[in-house]
């Protein structure tokens, strides 16, 4: 990803001490560009849950990078029980997103081949490490899949932008690099195909405004903030060719969990006939979960919907209130699209339609419905 033209990824170790995790500070985008340095596992914990970082597979590489920290501090004596419990807190941290327990799952593998608790501690590096050049080759990939639809829809407009929406911040911001939804937005670009992206501002977060967008204006990519409510309309208009947007998680059978207000763009688009993508990797598929009702949905705090906070004219970041004192706000902060809404899964495989039976087709190394045993 491009910041201010110099390539980034948005977690790395610091080169000169690697016991040090870098990040970006979200929640100080778009006005300040802040690197933040994580160095125990609580640390990375208050990094996920009061999201600093954010988003499904960089919550999962943090995860990676928090259990490797969890590893250089645990007792020799005690090492495999503290690494469990290094897990389970790690994975209070935010309900919803399944990269998080997939990537303490996949540390904890990983560990288990190792003997002493010197050859875990450097195996833990690998596998975090492992987690995050995966998961940006993996995103790298859903680009090229994705390519080819919007290439059809430009071949149709005969040349004419490309209008494609999208929700939230499935972008490089939301990864380790690239992006889910926007990868192919990336890749078209590459391609040299001209296009435009109305961006869903994502109340109460924001998202959209504070990341996508600054996102997109980085990679000097056409973009057009909206409010949320404004997606449906536009769609009515004939301003949408395509909505695509990522996932939190997605179950074995294709139900989607993504950001609060997904489900309303994703039944506007089938109302006017818009294709409605999901772009994913695979660490974000759910294969124990078949109903999208099972979810976990995240209540996060009113103050995110009674109150916002921006820059001051003197530079400071301070916080005003939106709503009367003492006004009750309840904060669902993901909703589930159902299978039938989806036209088709992004993945690093390729496009697979939301259903059981061609997921487990495309997957079905991966694949492992409760249904069967
Ligand atoms: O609460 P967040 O910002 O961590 O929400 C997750 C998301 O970024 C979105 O739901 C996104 O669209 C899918 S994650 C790539």
């Amino acid at each position: 990803m491009k910041i201010r033209n110099q390539h980034y990824r948005t977690i790395w170790p610091d080169p000169d001490k690697p016991t040090t995790i870098c990040i970006i500070d979200q929640r100080q985008l778009p006005h300040r560009f802040v690197i933040e340095r994580l160095t125990t596992l609580e640390e990375v914990r208050t990094a996920i849950k009061d999201m600093h970082v954010r988003g499904a597979g960089l919550i999962g590489a943090t995860a990676g990078y928090g259990m490797y920290l969890a590893a250089m501090q645990a007792s020799e004596k005690d090492f495999d029980r503290e690494m469990v419990q290094a897990g389970v807190r790690l994975c209070s941290s935010r309900p919803t997103a399944r990269n998080l327990s997939w990537a303490v799952e996949r540390v904890l593998q990983a560990l288990r081949h190792k003997q002493t608790p010197g050859e875990k501690r450097t195996e833990s590096f690998r596998a975090a490490t492992a987690i995050a050049d995966e998961d940006a080759e993996f995103c790298r990939r859903l680009g090229e899949h994705g390519l080819k639809i919007i290439q059809d829809i430009s071949r149709k407009k005969q040349g004419r932008p490309v209008n494609i929406l999208t929700h939230c911040n499935a972008g490089w911001l939301a990864f380790v690099d690239f992006g889910s939804a926007t990868a192919p937005i990336y890749a078209a670009r590459d391609a040299g195909i001209p296009l435009h992206v109305w961006v869903d501002e994502t109340r109460p977060w924001n998202q959209g405004s504070r990341l996508t967008a600054w996102e997109l204006q980085q990679e000097e990519i056409a973009n057009t903030l909206i409010t949320d409510n404004a997606g449906g309309h536009l769609m009515q208009k004939g301003c949408v060719d395509l909505v695509i947007v990522g996932t939190d998680r997605t179950t074995c059978t294709g139900d989607v969990a993504n950001k609060i207000g997904t489900y309303l763009k994703a039944l506007a688009a089938r109302d006017n006939n818009i294709p409605f993508y999901v772009a994913l990797p695979s660490s974000t598929f759910d294969w124990t979960m078949e109903n999208g009702s099972d979810i976990p949905i995240e209540e996060r705090s009113g103050e995110e919907i009674t109150c916002i906070s921006g820059p001051t004219t003197d530079g400071r970041i301070e916080m005003v209130s939106l709503a009367a004192p003492g006004t009750q706000a309840a904060n669902y902060s993901f909703d589930v699209t159902p299978a039938r809404l989806v036209t088709g899964l992004i993945t690093e495989r390729g496009i697979v339609e939301a259903r059981g039976e061609a997921i487990r087709r495309m997957f079905p190394d991966l694949y492992q419905s409760l249904s069967r045993p």
